[in-house]
């Protein structure tokens, strides 16, 4: 199954350093050797997710995910392996020849990239329509209408989608492209009456989403009458997920990342209004509720979300349904409601920047804003403060800083004019840094318990940490008597792909574990032992004798069962003999 030959494997292996590709999605902070930051695979709040540079692996202690930098990239996009090296070639500029593939598996890997170019020429063609065409006439008209100067307009690669039917089809079928790869694409939609294809987006003001890395992945396209829908989105495409995607968060990150906050507002004028204002960290949803998925992405570029929301009442429900959510992610955030009627696009054009500014300035802790809505809700009559107090006891929980937590205790006492201990009774204090449910193929290191099997991890880690012993390994066939399943798959293929090791980085060792040990192996490999020679033949040694020596306990177990006639053990000792003599045959 391994289509790219090894050698380009590897050298894009080497090229790519991990610590860069992770820091895409994960702020990093040094921490001795190795880089830490939050794990983007499951929520925490204290940081567990480590990243060796030296070894160019990482691991979670938390959630006990780990691998090297194609595990990550298979794991953060869903990708297969090819792709994550193919797309890592990209990045760091190799070659990956094609021509070993059937033009069926040639389609299948290059598909994502192949998506990529083609919305980056769509771009093209909805920009040019927008700057260079008559038909873009009332599209210039309408950004000036709504205050957007053209440089801006330019940043975020704006355009326009001609009226009529065809026009991107045919001007793209001009250079050879099949409307059906189009279609793949979400740039047209077949004709309903069955045959052949038209535009998905026509008459339009169109919004190119990009990832981090500028890739356009998908559209917003917007009417510029009172026509419906207002917005419309590319579908989901194998480039193209609403429930990950931020708006914006090309234009924002280096500023998010600079300042540790980012906002978080609800539509694509917002974010390019917020811009223009000269708050550039301004990321939005596509127009679907906040997911935890997002809450994640964000975390890779920010320590805290400022949330903008209308103070209309479905601004405000959409509020306390995203606080919801930060909550469980372990994300701080701060709520700002703007005046009733105004987004932040129409707040900045009527009030200017630095009125926004202010305002920013006094966006309210989720607390706050959750005591303040529970009040609005249930008023302040006897039932109303019971109800309030009920309802937040199980948020103030869930805040880790005992600080922080008691004064919030405090307040809510103060304004519900009840007695601060009362309160605090009832504030069941939440366990901390649960991690989710591990997925089933990731088995925990912690488990290897028992002198023997310590004995089989320790030798294991020695193997990855130090390769240069693995024909010792392999010539001695230690593997072989190993319990363990896991460390012995793990071992299997280290010796198996390296029984004559010459050279090769922790990282590419990990490759050649089977994926379900992956973690493990990343794991063992990532603790920061010390090996020479001498130390792994004396481990190995030490392994060897308690092998025999277990060996030889059973040969004087089984005398003194036959000498004292008690049959069912004696039955017992020989089903054991027999099994290890049959391990040790089966080595090969
Ligand atoms: P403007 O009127 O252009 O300022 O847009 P807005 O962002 O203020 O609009 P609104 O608050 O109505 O919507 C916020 C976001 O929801 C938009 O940016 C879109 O992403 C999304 N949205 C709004 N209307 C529609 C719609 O009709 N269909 C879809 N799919 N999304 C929509
Ligand atoms: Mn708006």
């Amino acid at each position: 199954m391994n289509y790219i030959p090894e050698n380009i494997v590897s050298e894009i292996r080497n090229a790519a350093d991990i610590v860069d590709i992770v820091s895409d999605m994960v702020i990093l902070k040094k921490a001795g050797k190795n880089y830490q930051g939050l794990c983007p695979f499951h929520s925490e709040k204290t940081p567990s997710f480590s990243v060796s540079p030296e070894k160019q692996i990482f691991y979670c202690f938390g959630c006990g995910s780990g691998g090297n930098v194609f595990s990550f990239l298979m794991k953060h996009e869903g990708m297969s392996f090819p792709e994550a090296v193919r797309t890592l070639a990209g990045r760091v500029g190799i070659e990956v020849p094609t021509r070993d593939l059937t033009p069926e598996e040639k389609q299948r890997f290059s598909e994502r990239e192949g998506l990529f170019d083609l919305n980056r020429r769509a771009m093209a063609y909805f920009q040019h329509m927008l700057w260079k065409s008559r038909a873009g006439e009332p599209a210039r008209a309408y950004l000036e209408r709504r205050g957007i100067k053209p440089a801006v307009a330019e940043t975020f690669g704006l355009g326009y989608a001609p009226k009529g039917w065809d026009h991107l089809i045919r001007s793209f079928s001009k250079k050879k492209i099949d409307p059906a790869f189009l279609e793949k694409a979400g740039l047209t939609v077949p004709r309903k009456s069955g045959r052949g294809f038209i535009d998905r987006f026509r008459d339009r003001l169109m919004f190119p989403i990009r990832d981090i890395r500028r890739q356009v992945i998908g559209f917003g396209g917007r009417v510029m009458d009172e026509g419906l829908p207002k917005y419309l989105n590319s579908p989901e495409t194998p480039v193209f997920s609403k429930s990950r995607t931020l708006y914006g968060v090309d234009t924002a990150r280096a500023k998010a990342r600079e300042t540790r906050q980012m906002y978080l507002a609800e539509g694509y004028f917002d974010v390019i209004s917020l811009y223009q204002a000269g708050i550039t960290n301004a990321v939005a949803t596509l127009g679907t509720a906040l997911t935890r998925e997002h809450v994640r992405l964000l975390r890779g570029h920010a320590g805290e979300a400022t949330l903008v929301f209308d103070s209309d009442q479905a601004g405000v429900r959409a509020a306390v349904r995203s606080v919801d959510i930060f909550r469980k992610e372990n994300m701080d955030a701060r709520i700002l409601v703007l005046p009733e009627g105004h987004d932040p696009d129409t707040y900045i054009l009527e009030f200017g920047a630095e009125a926004f500014q202010g305002v920013a300035r006094k966006a309210r802790s989720v607390m706050d804003f959750m005591m303040e809505d529970a009040v609005k809700r249930h008023g302040l009559s006897i039932e109303g403060k019971v109800r309030i107090i009920s309802e937040l006891t199980g948020p103030l929980g869930t805040i880790e800083d005992p600080v922080a937590r008691s004064l919030y205790v405090r307040k809510l006492a103060e304004r519900m004019g009840v007695d601060e201990a009362m309160i605090m009774d009832k504030v069941r204090v939440a366990p901390v840094g649960q991690p989710e449910k591990r997925a089933q193929s990731e088995i925990k290191p912690a488990s290897f318990q028992g002198r023997r099997k310590r004995l089989e991890k320790k030798l294991v880690t020695m193997m990855l940490q130090f390769p240069e012993i693995l024909p010792e390994v392999a010539d001695r066939e230690v593997i072989d008597r190993f319990e363990d399943p896991s460390l012995k798959s793990i071992g299997q293929s280290l010796v198996y792909r390296y029984r004559d090791y010459r050279g090769g980085r922790i990282s590419e060792l990990i490759d050649s574990v089977d994926e379900a040990h992956r973690a493990v192996a990343a794991n063992l490999a990532i603790t920061g032992e010390e090996w020479t020679r001498e130390g792994c033949l004396n481990l190995i040694a030490q392994f060897e004798t308690g092998q025999k020596r277990g060996s030889q306990d059973l040969l004087q177990r089984i005398e003194a069962a036959s000498r004292d006639n008690d049959q069912a053990l004696l039955m017992k000792l020989l089903k054991e003999k027999q099994n290890q003599a049959r391990q040790r045959h089966n080595k090969t």
